[in-house]
């Protein structure tokens, strides 16, 4: 419904949904009355749970608003058997503020900001202790990536997004060595784009747009990127189809989306293979009891092909300690000990026997990456293909 007017709204039945998104600023209660009609109507069908989802609402000026609310409180008011849940966004941080008021006047009516909470590891990816882990990982992997990355199709001059940014350094070297003609950066955790906003401006990089949003729900128009990049991300969504659905989305027909995970069981050292073996396989159980899939690596090719992709291409390659100094290897696993053992371990209530044996594994990779005979290493697999013209 009139998209001319720069916004849709829609009602899905089935699960008694009605969706506004795009952007509503009519100058009179006329110019929306389609709107206003048709959510009207909505309302007079629905029992038990109305959703008013407007997770995608860029913009809503007051006309609107009253036009919006007006309905709201009416059937909230005379129908106090119907529930009505307004879903709003954190990436429109407004539109919690805007619709709260209509939850404290009438209790039937509620507000669910529906990313504040909204996948099982946000707790430990957004707040930070993440950084350390991100920053060691990717100047890792970027040794191995550079030379791979042409072969999955990224050439100088495209237009590329980097979905679940991070802190952004994969964006930075990307423009550095491919020179895009124009590349956005996105992610959901603000203290990581604050981070990489300020690690940009601190090598001088002006021209990465980053982005505050959700990848499972991105407020960017269709067909825009040549190139579609989303590294070690899937793998800590519990619904990695969604995000894959809008990187197609997002990806020009034609063009190529590039994912990067890992399959942390096949992590391995030697000497104390055994111990840095458990550890590994009990890193993988740990993020599955937080409902994110880090064995996803060599399931790339099935996520790519289920999302309706063609010509996929997978490679895998292990970063190792003799890649450089090894000491940047046992930085990213300390890095990682002190957030797997010393945040999550705790948080999933285990015990400080567990806690002990699960360090050591860490310690004993770390002590296989710097010994002189030693070998250490951590497995990657990436995939793309590409979208179908
Ligand atoms: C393991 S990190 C990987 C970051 C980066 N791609 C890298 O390789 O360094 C996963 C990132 O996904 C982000 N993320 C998770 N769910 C997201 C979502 N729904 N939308 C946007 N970003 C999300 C987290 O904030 C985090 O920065």
């Amino acid at each position: 419904m009139s998209a001319e007017q720069g916004y849709q709204a829609i009602f899905n039945e089935n699960n008694q949904e009605f969706v506004i998104a795009g952007k509503l600023r009519p100058r009179s209660e006329d110019e929306i009355r389609p709107l206003s009609e048709a959510l009207s109507q909505a309302l007079s069908t629905v029992r038990g749970t109305f959703y008013l989802n407007v997770k995608r609402l860029a913009r809503l000026n007051n006309v609107a608003f009253r036009v919006i609310a007006g309905l709201v409180s009416q059937v909230g008011q005379s129908r106090t058997d119907l529930k009505i849940e307004v879903v709003t966004s954190s990436v429109m941080g407004w539109s919690t503020r805007k619709f709260e008021p209509l939850a404290r006047r009438l209790p039937n009516v509620t507000v669910t900001e529906y990313d504040k909470d909204f996948y099982p590891g946000q707790a430990f990816l957004e707040e930070g202790g993440f950084i350390p882990i991100l920053r060691n990982q990717t100047r890792l992997t970027w040794r191995h990536e550079r030379h791979l990355l042409p072969r999955h199709g990224l050439n100088p001059g495209m237009t590329m997004a980097d979905i679940c940014c991070g802190i952004g350094d994969f964006a930075v070297l990307a423009q550095k060595e491919f020179k895009p003609s124009r590349i956005l950066a996105l992610d959901h955790s603000r203290s990581s784009l604050d981070y990489a906003r300020k690690v940009a401006h601190e090598f001088g990089v002006t021209d990465i747009e980053y982005v505050y949003g959700d990848a499972s729900e991105m407020v960017i128009e269709d067909d825009q990127f040549d190139f579609v990049t989303c590294r070690h991300s899937l793998q800590i969504f519990d619904k990695p189809d969604m995000i894959l659905r809008e990187l197609y989305r997002i990806c020009k027909p034609g063009g190529r989306v590039y994912i990067t995970n890992e399959k942390n069981s096949h992590c391995l050292g030697e000497p104390r293979s055994e111990s840095i073996q458990w550890t590994y396989t009990e890193v993988a159980k740990l993020f599955a009891d937080f409902r994110m899939d880090v064995e996803l690596g060599p399931k790339s090719r099935r996520y790519l092909a289920d999302a309706g992709f063609e010509d996929i291409k997978v490679d895998s390659f292990m970063v190792t300690n003799l890649d450089g100094d090894p000491q940047d290897f046992a930085d990213m696993i300390q890095a990682w000990e002190n957030v797997y053992a010393g945040e999550m371990a705790r948080d999933r209530g285990d015990t400080p026997e567990f806690i002990s044996k699960f360090r050591r594994g860490f310690q004993d990779h770390i002590y296989a990456a710097l010994h002189p005979k030693g070998y250490a290493g951590w497995p990657i697999w990436a995939a793309s293909a590409r979208k179908p013209i």
